[in-house]
């Protein structure tokens, strides 16, 4: 708490400087760098780079080094999307989220009267969805990468082998979820035993199930050896996934969500990501408005945010899902004459009720699990990706003997129309489950373009707040003229629309500002949660050097050269 509000200070004090010029903070390099949630995977994926592959060869190597190093979100027991934006100005998505299994139903989580089980789309093997990892990074490495996938492998097989440090975050975390690790897989199970700060984890089943895949390829994964071991080990547990779930499983390239934003062209993730629609609509909604005016963080700018987010957040709860599986009025959505008079009902006078919106009451839960990855190569290939397990250690089942977790992604389908999930955002029918079906998520890899260059990579985790975490660092650049690393510093606020309430990182916001805004009739979310998403980015100078915002909430860590 008192480093977000030290760092609170040197920001505002930052913004009154930086009336010319904008100071990098964060760490300067001169060809190209990775910012990840662990320095063991960024320095993979730089090393790649350094000797001679590109971007996309470094996603593989980053990738699956977060597997290895940051168990806690990074997966190949999960899945993921990733943005790119080539040095040519081509850009488009990968979506290597993870699928229903066929044996999947539309009310698997619900009793005889149809109320929702707790747990059991969060908790129980019936939670896994089909993983997407290694099929999203084989797919990346067959269109674009340019080394050998055994040379990409090497370094993070023997990072498994060789074990890596437990930090000091890492050690509570370990100890937060222990209990729950223990419960599901014995108390012999990796993960389930105590460790200290800079004790060293080895990872031996990972490091051959590593081997097996660097071997034998995608196919390893979802046909072969670890297949057959994971479907047998799922099949013990309860689970319902099969080894035909796993042999029709495909990454999918999907066109990006693009829209301007003053200057700036945005290129995001489309559903089954609700990021990039979302991302447009709010920033969309807030564009008309002079928010580097109003001041970063003041009462008037966190209004106008904050109604734009309320409103975005009803649409995805209505309209998005599987694209696949359900129209999506996309144009519609992103109309500019739309969302004109979304905000029309929209005063500084007073708060506009979620209730006026849309109905709906829900409880809101903060969580810190997925990883975000950004990453910009010596050719000019710029990638943004953003993978997860859904909840921190997913559904905590971890298979010992091919050495990974799995997901608990089914959470993020609606179990239920109006009956929130895990991050108490409500669904609706374009969310429900069918076999097959991609559930919707929020994460938003991004990138964004100046003066039709690259100008930023961007992402985050945190479930709902995902998307507010990114909006909020590419205005704090580009509105508030913060360095990368300030602006991923920079306090952050949230609001999904329900429950109605804006969530504040605690003790870094003016208590005038919360204040002012409670007068007008904001509920404020006093029980406040720790911290709202980790950003990690990176940033292209005027000089053409990149600046690395590489988020202290977490141990994530920028690598270049
Ligand atoms: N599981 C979090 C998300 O995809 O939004």
């Amino acid at each position: 708490m008192k480093k977000i509000t030290i760092l609170l200070c040197a920001i505002c004090f930052g913004c009154k400087a930086q009336t010319t010029t904008v100071q990098p903070t964060g760490l300067i390099a001169n060809k190209a760098m990775v910012v990840s949630a662990r320095e063991e995977a960024s320095k993979i994926g730089a090393d790649i780079m350094k000797k001679g592959g590109n971007a996309f060869d470094a996603m593989v190597g980053t990738e699956l080094a977060l597997a290895v190093a940051y168990p806690y979100a990074g997966n190949i027991g999960g899945g993921g999307f990733m943005v790119y934006r080539k040095a040519n100005g081509d850009t488009g998505t990968l979506d290597y989220r993870e699928k229903a299994p066929l044996a999947a139903t539309k009310d698997m989580y619900l009793d005889k009267d149809g109320n929702v089980i707790p747990g059991k789309s969060t908790k129980t093997p019936l939670a896994i969805g089909i993983p997407g990892t290694i099929a999203g990074v084989f797919a990346a490495h067959k269109k674009f990468g340019s080394l050998p996938i055994a040379e990409i492998l090497k370094p993070v097989i023997e990072l498994a082998e060789r074990g890596v440090v437990v930090t000091h975050k890492q050690e509570e975390r370990l100890n937060d979820y222990r209990d729950e690790l223990t419960k599901i897989n014995g108390a012999n199970s990796v993960l389930s035993k105590v460790y200290k700060e800079n004790d060293i984890i080895k990872y031996p089943a990972l490091a051959n199930t590593l081997k097996r895949i660097s071997k034998n390829g995608r196919d390893e994964f979802y046909k072969g050896e670890t297949a057959k071991k994971l479907v047998a080990y799922l099949q013990d547990k309860g689970g319902i996934i099969t080894m035909e779930d796993l042999a029709k499983y495909e990454a999918k390239w999907r066109n990006p969500i693009t829209f301007k934003y003053k200057d700036l062209n945005i290129i995001s993730m489309a559903p089954p990501s609700s990021g990039g629609i979302c991302l447009a609509q709010i920033m969309k909604m807030v564009e008309p408005f002079d928010l580097a005016k109003m001041g970063h963080n003041s009462a008037q700018g966190i209004q106008v945010i904050v109604e734009a987010e309320r409103r975005a957040y009803a649409d995805r709860s209505y309209f998005l899902g599987d694209p696949d599986f359900v129209k999506i009025p996309l144009k519609a959505l992103m109309d500019d004459t739309y969302l004109k008079g979304r905000m029309s009902t929209f005063s500084f006078n007073k708060a506009t009720l979620s209730s006026d919106i849309k109905e709906g009451k829900v409880v809101y839960n903060e969580s810190m699990e997925t990883t975000h990855y950004s990453i910009v190569d010596q050719f000019g290939n710029a990638i943004s990706a953003t993978t997860t397990l859904n909840a921190g250690y997913g559904s905590k089942y971890y298979c010992d003997e091919l050495g990974f977790m799995l997901n608990n992604e089914m959470d993020d389908f609606s179990a239920k129309p109006g009956v929130p999930n895990m991050f108490g955002l409500v669904g609706n029918e374009a969310n429900s489950i069918a076999p097959e079906k991609r559930m919707l998520s929020s994460m938003t890899p991004t990138i964004v373009e100046k003066n039709g260059k690259f100008f930023m990579s961007v992402g985050s985790p945190g479930g709902s707040t995902i998307i507010t975490s990114v909006l909020q660092t590419v205005l704090n650049v580009y509105e508030y003229q913060l360095s990368m690393q300030a602006a991923v510093n920079a306090p952050r606020f949230h609001h999904q629309w329900l429950p109605d309430l804006i969530t504040f990182e605690p003790n870094a916001f003016d208590v005038k500002t919360l204040e002012s805004l409670k007068s007008k009739g904001y509920l404020i979310n006093e029980k406040t949660t720790p911290v709202i998403g980790k950003v990690d980015a990176i940033l292209a100078l005027p000089n053409g050097k990149l600046e690395g915002g590489a988020d202290f909430r977490g141990d994530d860590k920028a690598v270049g050269f």
